[in-house]
């Protein structure tokens, strides 16, 4: 969608603080022994609470209110039995409607102990999204995002998962644009335009170039023993700095 108006803005900033919140107390849940469908519980009780709608579930029908996704799942985990272990990567993604509103936000976290290359992995997801708000601006190119993004995965020795991508959201959880790909795309002529909302989130991968998907016909797993991880917001494009709306 397109922000037309101070209403717009206050809805959208509205549902971005609920997931962010949601994403921030689900986060704070994680520890060895806690299972996915346990956290997603937590995260369904937030939501509710708050008034939201979880938007994946409403939307596509996915089982679960969140998705939580671990180590070799890089994104639309299904919360189930699985348990926590101590090192594993947890990718946690949340998004939400509010009185017409949706908002989506994901963070990935490493259950302690975690290693210098988990430390890393994720340092360089959240250096991607940053230097990707900084390419997202009114009147640049679309691509400037996937350049900023593969750019700073590739200088920390990492790949970018290419089947992912970042996408128009507001009035709908996906909108046009519909795919903003995590790699820079010299045919995309596409610009950025004031007051679109958009989602950015890398997925930056310790070797992997895509996923597939697996038997339950959700879950995207990227190569064998490969981590992922994301970090996502969403944001309003303007002439300066975004405004982002999931910052909690
Ligand atoms: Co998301
Ligand atoms: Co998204």
């Amino acid at each position: 969608m397109k922000v037309v108006s101070e209403r717009d803005i206050e809805g959208l900033r509205a549902i971005g603080q609920v997931v962010a919140r949601t994403l921030r107390e689900m986060s704070r849940a994680i520890a060895p022994g806690i299972t996915t469908i346990e956290l997603d519980r937590i995260g369904a009780a937030a939501l509710k609470r708050q008034g939201a709608v979880s938007a994946p579930r409403c939307v596509y029908r996915f089982p679960g209110d969140t998705c939580i996704s671990v180590n070799e799942e890089a994104a639309h985990g299904i919360p189930g039995e699985r348990v926590l272990a101590p090192g594993d990567v947890v990718n946690i993604d949340v998004s939400a409607e509010l009185e017409g509103y949706f908002g989506d936000t994901g963070a990935t976290f490493v259950v302690p102990p975690d290693n210098a290359l988990k430390r890393r992995l994720l340092a360089t997801a959240e250096e991607a999204l940053a230097m990707a708000m900084q390419a997202a601006r009114a009147g640049a190119r679309l691509n400037g995002i996937g350049h900023a993004i593969e750019t700073t995965a590739e200088n920390a020795g990492f790949t970018t998962l290419r089947d992912l991508g970042s996408h128009g959201v507001g009035r709908s959880l996906h909108e046009e644009p519909r795919f903003i790909p995590n790699y820079h795309d010299p045919v995309d002529k596409r610009r950025l335009q004031d007051g679109q909302v958009i989602t950015i989130e890398p997925f930056v991968s310790t070797g992997s170039f895509g996923c597939r998907t697996a038997p339950d016909g959700w879950t995207l797993i990227s190569g064998p023993g490969n981590l992922s991880a994301q970090f996502e917001h969403t944001l309003v494009i303007r002439a300066g700095e975004p405004l982002v709306m999931t910052l909690p």
